[in-house]
């Protein structure tokens, strides 16, 4: 049976980094002798500058039809002045919400082969294995706001946070699950000390926990994760969280592994899923050749697992990547004296030659 993949390849580096991944995919697929088929739509800035809008509904509409969807990467300086309605951004947060995407999965290992690139002290990263498992579709990022208004006598905007119990029970369930494939250990990340939000979220949580005995469940405050991700990484397997947290943690939790270029994600729904690496779109050196392909192909990995139901095939890209690290191949963005310098068709080619 044929399989579809809508690509969207997006805004400044989308296009080489998607087109690095697909390749992978493409001989991954007939190692595995799956039958893909590829199809190509516009969002971001693209879109907005060919049909005015970010996120055609075409695109859209594609995407619900999607067995899996590989993504780029949106935005750059040239939109920064369109209203915020119309902003790039907007077609991933279109995505999200549209497609109902209410997970999203960020893996940090860091290899031993790369412990050097993290800004962190060696002997702090080694052996990192962490997933965030960020809720998406719901908190700050989605509920009422306002520009702008006047409030006695002085103006102001705000942003409405708000979580409902479903939703907290629908992405805690996902994070047990995921606990279980791996160390069996979740931290769920609140600012219960604070906020009604968080203190309905830390109590839901531990309602879900019930059916997971197995999974040890760690409770800790945002600010206090933040710093121990600096300070002691290998403590974590799964960190649970809402969306904004989520965003934030994940950033800090990426460059532990030195480059950000590196780092896949998955971003879950029940119908179709969506895999961007979570890089932006780079537009100083868009259309260079010398963006790092692999937090995309790895991404891609993780669509053979997720969405495909092909652990081997994700397995078999991973340690592509793995060897081709280990080869001493390394784009711009990690090369130094006594590696190979790669640009993206090279890095590219390095892997495929180990599928
Ligand atoms: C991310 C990004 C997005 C987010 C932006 C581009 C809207 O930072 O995927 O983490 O804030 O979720
Ligand atoms: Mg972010």
């Amino acid at each position: 049976m044929t399989k579809k993949i809508v690509v969207i390849p997006g805004d400044g580096i989308g296009k080489e980094i998607t087109d690095s991944a697909v390749a992978v995919m493409k001989k991954t697929a007939a190692k595995h002798s799956l039958n893909l088929e590829y199809d190509y739509k516009d969002a971001g800035g693209t879109a907005y500058d060919k049909y005015g809008v970010p996120l055609p509904d075409e695109t859209l509409n594609a995407c619900k039809a999607a067995d899996g969807i590989l993504f780029g990467a949106v935005g750059g300086d040239k939109w920064d002045s369109v209203e915020p309605a119309l902003r790039p951004e907007k077609a991933i947060l279109g995505l999200r919400k549209g497609l109902g995407l209410y997970a999203n999965l960020r893996p940090v290992k860091v290899a031993d082969s790369l412990t050097e690139y993290s800004p962190l002290k060696q002997e702090l990263v080694k052996g990192v294995d962490l997933v965030i498992v960020r809720e998406l579709v719901g908190g700050i990022y989605f509920g009422e706001k306002c520009e702008s208004e006047q409030h006695n006598g002085a103006e102001r905007a705000w942003d409405l946070e708000n979580y409902s119990v479903p939703e907290v029970q629908r992405i805690a369930k996902l994070a047990f699950e995921t606990a279980r494939l791996r160390r069996c250990k979740v931290t769920s990340v609140d600012k219960a000390n604070v906020l009604a939000t968080s203190r309905l979220w830390r109590r839901t949580v531990a309602e879900v926990s019930e059916a997971y005995p197995d999974v040890e469940l760690n409770n800790l405050y945002v600010d206090n994760t933040a710093m121990q991700l600096a300070v002691k990484p290998t403590q974590f397997d799964v960190i649970l969280t809402g969306n904004i947290f989520g965003d934030i943690l994940s950033d800090e939790a990426a460059v532990i592994g030195g480059s950000i270029g590196m780092m896949p994600s998955a971003s879950i729904g029940e119908l179709t899923s969506l895999y961007e690496p979570i890089h932006g779109s780079a537009p100083d050196i868009a259309g260079k050749g010398i963006a790092n392909p692999v937090g995309t192909i790895l991404s891609a990995a993780m669509l053979f697992r997720y969405s495909l139901k092909e652990e081997q095939a994700a397995l078999d890209i991973e340690k592509a990547v793995d060897d081709a690290l280990a080869a001493g191949w390394r784009t711009a963005d990690l090369w130094h004296e006594g590696f190979k310098k790669a640009d993206t068709e090279a890095m590219t080619q390095a892997i495929l030659d180990n599928i």
